[in-house]
């Protein structure tokens, strides 16, 4: 049987078939693939893992998804959006901390004071840091116009999650009206490509109505997208969402963070010099989440710094990780945990992933 199993982890090109088995490894092997993954990652990302100062500017959402805390229909939610002057500092504090990067993060919003006020945003960061910080965008699906004029402004990495590749299953957990359309958010990562942005995605995994033939083909999805970095996370139930009714069809917690590591794993395993990201949500579900993560071939971890007052309602799920820490908390931890996998911290530096670098030199 193991050997069966190490001859997957040694393909060079693994099928979907191998992937299901690789995404249901039990515990004996999936150290295997954590190790495989882990050297995979060490050869081609190198020893640093590369910080980003996540700023969730704004709760405020016009869509939603069945299982966000923070969709629109929650009307317990208390909505905010941060001033610009909160973010400039936010990103002062990055910039003078040595994170090198901002992620700026938001629900979802297309109108024009919202579109203006990112667009001042971008250049003010860019201005403040003398161009020295690198800034990720994640605000969602936008004309091209849009994307394009962030872009210009200095936004230079764009995160849109797929959430799940599946058509019929995107259908379970959105409502079925425009807004919420598989093909406009495919779309919408064609655009980000093609403007020119360094393009990431992502999935859930262990949401209800979830198989693991689903999430290998989501791995073969973000492998078919060419996509430069991902952030992956395991869904987490929220009371106050339509899903929730769901939670006893669930896997444990402990259960769904072993499947999201396994994800994680054989994403490296499929996508060589991508940025994997160490994400809030397995810290969430594991005090050692992010530092797991990393062991099983994630290189990017985002300690959050967003300002104190907003944290708590940026409450995407149940016991979200972090909501209760200040900023040098959460950057000495980010810290700690990458030590503690045995990691150098990249600081000052952008930590743009190899594959888009290799993309521009060619
Ligand atoms: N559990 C885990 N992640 C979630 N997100 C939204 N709701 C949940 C949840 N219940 C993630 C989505 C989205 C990001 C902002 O948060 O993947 O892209
Ligand atoms: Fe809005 Fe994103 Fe939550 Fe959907 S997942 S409701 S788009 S914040």
């Amino acid at each position: 049987m193991d050997s069966e199993f190490s001859n997957i982890l040694n393909k060079s090109e693994l099928t979907k078939e191998n992937l299901i088995k690789l995404i249901e490894a039990n515990e004996g092997e999936s150290e295997m693939l954590f190790e495989k993954a882990k050297e995979v990652r060490d050869l081609n990302t190198g020893k640093k893992v590369h910080l980003r100062g996540l700023i969730e500017f704004s709760n405020i959402c016009s869509k939603n998804c069945y299982y966000c805390g923070i969709r629109c229909g929650n009307k317990n939610v208390k909505r905010y959006e941060a001033t610009e002057d909160e973010i400039a500092e936010a990103a002062r504090y990055a910039h003078d901390s040595g994170l090198g990067s901002v992620a700026l993060q938001s629900g979802e919003r297309s109108d024009k004071d919202f579109v203006k006020k990112v667009d001042r945003i971008i250049r003010r960061i860019k201005q403040q840091s003398n161009g020295e910080l690198g800034i990720t965008l994640s605000a969602g699906e936008q004309s091209e116009d849009i994307y394009r004029m962030w872009f210009e402004s200095g936004a230079h990495r764009y995160l849109l999650r797929i959430e799940v590749s599946d058509p019929g299953l995107y259908k379970k957990l959105h409502p079925g009206d425009k807004r919420h359309d598989f093909n406009r958010r495919m779309e919408s990562l064609l655009l980000l490509r093609k403007t020119g942005y360094q393009t990431g995605s992502g999935v859930l995994a262990g949401l209800p109505f979830q198989t693991t033939s689903h999430l290998a083909a989501d791995l073969l999805f973000l492998k078919k997208a060419d996509v430069d970095m991902v952030g992956m996370g395991p869904y987490i139930e929220h009371p106050e969402t339509p899903l929730y009714s769901y939670k006893n069809t669930l896997l444990t917690r402990e259960e769904r963070l072993h499947l999201v590591l396994k994800m994680v794993a054989a994403l490296r395993l499929l996508m060589n010099n991508i940025n994997i990201a160490a994400t809030t949500a397995m810290q969430t579900l594991d005090p050692r989440g992010v530092e797991k993560a990393l062991k099983a071939g994630a290189n990017i971890v985002m300690p959050n710094i967003t300002p104190a007052k907003y944290k708590e309602n940026y409450f995407l799920y149940e016991g979200k990780s972090g909501t209760s820490q200040n900023r040098d908390e959460a950057k000495r931890k980010a810290v700690e945990r990458i030590l503690a996998a045995g990691y150098e911290p990249g600081y000052g530096e952008w930590g743009d992933s190899r594959k888009f670098l290799n993309r521009e030199q060619k």
